[in-house]
Parts: C-alpha cells; structure tokens; sequence
C-alpha cells in the first residue's frame, strides 16, 4: 500500500455473496476498519490497527470512526426529467403519463432546463447516497447531453439514455425509428465508456414505440452489445392490455421485447410485476433482469412485485431495487428497501436488513452487471461509498437506545432513515455531498 492517498476509516459493510442464500458467510464486517485508496479504487482493506501504519506519510485519512460505511447505493431505474413530477395526483399510469409526465418531459428539449434538471438531480443523489443510477432522460439528446455532462463534472459512474418513442405521445415528445437510431447513436459514440460514463439503450416501453422503432433499437443493442438496454413491462394492467393490442401476434408482453431482440442478459425490465411463469421462466433462461420499483407500484396502484416467485430456486431472475422517480415517491434508496420491505409483508414474504442492504447494494450491481467495478469493497473495485448515521434524527436515536446488534441497526436505518441518515457520500474516495446536515 505504499502508492497510497487517501484512506477512510469506520465500521465497514460489504457483501461477497448473497445473505438470502449465505447467510452470515456473505457479510463482511470489519467494526474498526480502513479502506485503502489509490486514484479512487481500493488497495486494501482490514482492521485500522494493521494497515494505517503501513500508510505513506502523505495520506489522507477521512476519519469516521463510530459511524457505519458502506458502498454507495446503487439506483437501477429513474428518470432524470421527473423531478418535478413527483407527487402528482393521478389515477394509475397511463393518466399519470399523459397528465403530467409528458408535459415536464417536454421542457428537457431545451438544454438550460435540461442542465438545470440535472444540477439538482445530482445534488439529490449523493444527497442521498446514491454514487450510480441507470437513468431515463427525455426524447431530446440535449437532456441525455445534460445528463453526462453533470456526472462527468462529479466523476460520477452513470448509466443513462435517451428515451425513444415514436407514438402515443405528444409531437414535441416523439421521435422516429431513423432520428432515435441516429441521435441515441451519437450519444453512444460521444458518451459511452467516456470516463465512468455508460449508455442505456432506452425503447420506453411497446406501448410508445412502433415495431419499426423496437427494431431499430435492437440493433443500437447488436451493435453496442455492452450497452445496457432499459426499458418499462407489465407494471399496470391496463397497460399490458394495451400492449397486447398493438402487438397482436405475441402471446404476452414479454414475448413483444423477446420478438425484437431487447431481451436479454443486459436487459433492465422496469417494473415487471404482471408476469406469468412462463415469462419468469424466459426471464431466468435469457437471463434479463426484474427491477422492482416498490415506491412507484404503490404510489400509481400498479400492485405487488413478487419476490419470491422471482427468486424461485430452481431458476432464480436477477432482481435490481429502484426508486422511478417520478413515479416513484423518494430518492432515497433506504426508504426504497423500506417500502419494498412492506410489499413483500403484504405477501407474506420477508428479507432480513441484510438482504436489504445488499439488494441496494452488490444486488444492483449485479443486476446492471457492474459488479467487478461496483458495489462491493474487495480490492480493485472503485471507491464509491456511503457514511450513515443510524441517530441521525431524534426519533432514530431514541430507538436506538434499545438496539444492540448491527442487522438491528441496519432495519432502523432502511425503516426510519434517509437523506439525513446520509452523513458523507464518497465518489472515487472523494467526499462529495452536497447539502450538508446542520
Ligand atoms: N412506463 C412508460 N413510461 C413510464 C414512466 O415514465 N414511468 C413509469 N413508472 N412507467 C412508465
Ligand atoms: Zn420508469
């Protein structure tokens, strides 16, 4: 560790495996621990006692000794041009889309709302812990242009596309299968792999998109096979009638993406509550990712993610936690684990605080299949971290009274915390938050 900078110091979390499955075995915890960095990536990791007299003389160490540290959360599906939908009163998902969601999304066409928007985006992330996000951005290349132009500014590791869609929406929001080819082409080319940048090949969903446009953005997916592909399923089951009726000669939604080639291993499928297990099956085989969206389910009534089914032992789906901001209600990433927490209770399912920290940790990594740079902290990996406070507000230190083990202090975190259980968010082992408690 002699090429050594920086050096963060407290109690470290961490997964290698999956708790679910592993139990204690999957958990590393180190009660006074040092991360070791260099340039941002991890050189070491252990107890304090053993390591920091092995640190060169100019290292910096950023003490937070008492305090809990943990890889930065990981947010696998957001739309960056929601921000000021949040909150809006709207029966279920397509009212919401029409009523509010495609009027804000058409201001991202102009590039000073856009980095606006993406300004206080980012603020909010790292506000809340949140170092990667795989993100929707509007039709327009000036909102996705916006977008990585902020997280390049905050060496951030993003993912995000712009959004094709080329019917059912309004003109301003419309794009056409050669124009969303081509701009989600050079956006590719000027943004993918760029830094810590990534891109996500964005079809909205088979409502929004011709089969013309489907094919099109398979093809940005043949030929940028490691680009990831996002898009929405099976979330609303008016939608999902609507779905079959445009796309006719599939047997169910999935085999619509199945048809056009959108289905597979870098596939994030947002939402995916509605499925049969035939479906969850084809999920398993092409190996393509569920991403559970429990805030959003709740506040649009969309209804119940069923881990359970998903997990199914014998062909077990990826599953990514997220927050769909806008439809989504919170940025925060604990009161996503809390609110899918309630979910899964409404179905007589249960993870232990464990699970849930590793979900919106290693688990999104592995979904969005960034888990050899992300989500841990082995050696090697980036150094994108979070400090959290478990008596960050009164009612939390009063709980905390009782407490005296750490998946206890864990499930009050993800129940109770949130932004301001958020004391430091580190990127590439830099201090990074920006709106400070106190
Ligand atoms: N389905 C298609 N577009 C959207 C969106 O923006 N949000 C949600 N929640 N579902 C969608
Ligand atoms: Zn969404």
């Amino acid at each position: 560790i002699s090429r050594a900078d920086t050096a963060l110091r407290g109690r470290l979390l961490w997964f290698v495996e999956r708790p679910e499955e592993h139990g204690a075995g999957a958990v590393r915890y180190i009660e006074d621990g040092l991360l070791v960095l260099a340039g941002g990536r991890i050189l070491a990791v252990g107890e304090t006692s053993a390591l920091r007299p092995a640190l060169p003389a100019g290292a910096v160490i950023h003490d937070h000794s008492g305090r809990l540290i943990t890889p930065g959360f990981i947010d696998p599906h957001i739309h960056l041009p929601q921000t000021q939908v949040v909150a809006s009163w709207a029966a279920q998902l397509l009212d919401w889309l029409n009523t509010y969601t495609f009027v804000e999304e058409q201001k991202y066409g102009d590039p000073a709302h856009a980095a606006r928007g993406a300004a206080f985006f980012f603020d909010e992330l790292l506000s809340n812990g949140t170092t990667t996000a795989v993100a929707f951005c509007s039709v327009h290349s000036a909102s996705a242009e916006a977008f990585f132009a902020e997280s390049e500014r905050r060496n951030t590791r993003m993912a995000a596309g712009k959004v094709m869609m080329d019917r059912y929406a309004p003109d301003a929001l419309t794009d056409t299968p050669q124009s969303g080819y081509d701009d989600s082409k050079a956006l590719i080319g000027r943004w993918h792999g760029r830094g810590r940048q990534l891109y996500a090949i964005a079809p909205r969903f088979a409502i929004t998109s011709t089969p013309e446009q489907l094919e099109a953005a398979a093809a940005l997916s043949r030929e940028h096979p490691d680009c990831l592909v996002e898009t929405h399923i099976s979330e609303n089951l008016e939608e999902v009638a609507t779905a079959k009726r445009l796309y006719p000669e599939c047997a169910d939604y999935t085999a619509i993406y199945e048809k056009y080639g959108l289905f597979g291993r870098k596939s994030l499928m947002g939402h995916s509550i509605h499925l049969s297990e035939s479906e969850r099956q084809r999920y398993a085989d092409a190996d393509a990712v569920a991403v559970f969206c429990p805030t959003s389910n709740l506040f649009l009534g969309s209804g119940l993610f069923d881990w359970k089914a998903m997990r199914e032992p014998r062909r077990p789906v990826r599953i990514g936690v997220a927050t769909d901001i806008g439809g989504g209600t919170s940025y925060s990433m604990l009161q996503t684990m809390n609110e899918a927490y309630k979910v899964l209770q409404l179905q007589g399912q249960r993870l232990d605080s464990l699970a849930l920290f590793h979900a919106m940790t290693r688990g999104n990594a592995i979904a969005i299949g960034l888990d050899h740079l992300i989500g841990s902290f082995e050696p090697g990996h980036e150094c994108d971290a979070v400090v959290l406070d478990a008596r960050a507000t009164p009612a939390m230190a009063h709980r905390m009274e009782t407490v005296t083990t750490l998946p206890e202090e864990l499930f009050i975190l993800i129940t109770m915390g949130d932004d301001r259980a958020v004391e430091e968010t580190y990127v590439m082992g830099e201090p990074k938050k920006p709106r400070k408690r106190g």
